[in-house]
């Protein structure tokens, strides 16, 4: 079968690496893709936003299966604009991407199904906004209602600093649209994990757990960044946790979407805090992590076509999804400034070094290819992943691969995976 995936960063080329390992299939496509990709697919140079363009190659290359790997295309209903022209393709319709899409729809959505989450309001004018922080406890978060990169969550020490905050969203419009509506929410503390889970519009399948690293600098320091690094599975999320989860958040959230008329059939990323209280809802993303996917996906021992297939025919049940006893981790190769301003276009040396290599993994964020080799092209390069008996090995195997990578301006967080060593 032919297969065509859409988006350009680590998460899917580990989706194409992934796919190229099916049987099934003869040929992959990325549109648009990059330099790393290319070693699986021939890239397209259509971006992910040209539904019409999309859809046209899909028709005319006879396409079987196409897969959306980002948020923004899913919100803006990629997937309606393929399956209006009889295509078939994975990932969620509109009108269940808005659970990304709208932070303010997924907590009202928990709320109205009683699963655990921040207490919140949601606010679509300033002045409700400020009114409301006077009364508030501290610190407090903020969060734009859309999709803002990872940019629009401002976590507030004071009622000085929230209102600030409420203005930078709501008034200077920081993250444009997406700062219409707003949501406030109670600051919790406690571990972060990442559920990433398969879904056929009814039933739910969780893959291994993972954790991110959202912030720039070593100790959590620095910006929010689109996430520098990952680790799989989380030793914080233990049976009992799972357990809970399962009961309490995965399929309470599957059945509240179809009660709405809004079946989520793709990928769900549940980020959970492990709070004092038990776990709750940080966010829902409609789609596969990034840097998440880039440990998930090496431990599956699936046929991702086969899940894809199923969670597309309703079938999921059927599926026995198996992940590897044993971990992952990825560190990001980033250029250095991200995530505010960055230079472009060094050439990378080093890649042939994971050719031929079991366990380890150099997924392309941000590349290019160009008569001087492959060069960066992006903030997020790329995602050095390796595999080890367990979190341990695995760490050490992948800081020793980003050794073998270089490149002007490598940038990269040192303590990846080192709250392993706490747990
Ligand atoms: P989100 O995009 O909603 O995942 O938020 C980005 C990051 O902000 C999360 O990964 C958390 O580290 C942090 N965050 C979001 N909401 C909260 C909250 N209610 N309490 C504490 N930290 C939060
Ligand atoms: N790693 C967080 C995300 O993909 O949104």
């Amino acid at each position: 079968m032919k297969v065509l995936i859409v988006g350009s960063g680590g998460r899917e080329h580990a989706i194409a690496w992934s796919v190229a390992k099916s049987d099934k299939v003869d040929k992959i496509y990325c549109a648009p893709g990059n330099a790393g990709i290319a070693e699986y697919a021939e890239c397209v140079d259509i971006g992910a936003m040209e539904f019409e363009k999309l859809v046209t190659f899909a028709k005319d290359n006879a396409i079987d299966l196409t897969i959306i790997g980002m948020d923004d295309p899913l919100v803006g209903g990629v997937v309606d604009a393929f399956e209006a022209e009889g295509l078939r393709v994975f990932g969620p319709r509109k009108n269940a991407a808005i659970i990304e899409g709208s932070k303010a729809f997924s907590k009202d959505l928990m709320k109205k199904y009683h699963i655990p989450t921040a207490a919140y309001e949601n606010f679509d004018n300033k002045e409700d906004a400020l009114a409301y922080l006077e009364t508030a406890k501290f610190p407090i978060v903020l969060k734009a209602d859309g999709l803002a990169l990872g940019k629009g969550v401002l976590i507030c020490n004071t009622l000085e600093e929230a209102k600030e905050g409420v203005k930078t969203i709501m008034e200077e419009k920081k993250c444009g649209d997406a700062g219409n509506r707003m949501v406030i929410e109670e600051f919790m503390t406690g571990r972060e994990v990442s559920v990433l889970a398969f879904c056929d519009g009814k039933t739910v399948q969780c893959m291994t757990s993972a954790q991110d690293h959202k912030r720039a600098k070593d100790g959590d320091q620095g910006l929010n960044t689109g996430g520098m690094g990952t680790f799989s599975p989380s030793p914080f999320y233990n049976d009992e946790v799972k357990a809970f989860c399962e009961e309490h958040i995965y399929q309470p959230t599957m059945d509240a979407m179809a009660s709405e008329g809004r079946p989520f059939v793709g990928v769900l990323f549940t980020g959970l805090m492990i709070t004092e209280d038990g776990p709750k809802v940080l966010e829902y993303n409609a789609r596969f992590g990034d840097p998440e996917a880039q440990v998930v996906l090496p431990r599956m021992k699936n046929d991702i076509i086969d899940v894809m297939e199923a969670c597309i025919d309703g079938c999921l049940s059927d599926i026995d999804l198996q992940f590897e006893d044993n971990a992952a981790v990825c560190v990001v190769l980033a250029s250095d400034g991200y995530p505010v301003s960055y230079q472009k276009g060094f050439v990378i040396e080093g890649l042939d070094r994971f050719k031929g290599v079991d366990d380890y993994y150099c997924f392309h964020a941000g590349s290019k290819k160009t008569d001087k080799g492959i060069v960066t092209n992006g903030g997020r390069v790329l995602g050095v992943t390796a595999k080890g008996k367990d979190l341990k090995e695995a760490r050490k195997k992948a800081y020793e691969a980003t050794e073998w990578i270089s490149f002007e301006n490598k940038y990269m967080r040192h303590d990846i995976g080192k709250a392993i060593d706490e747990a």
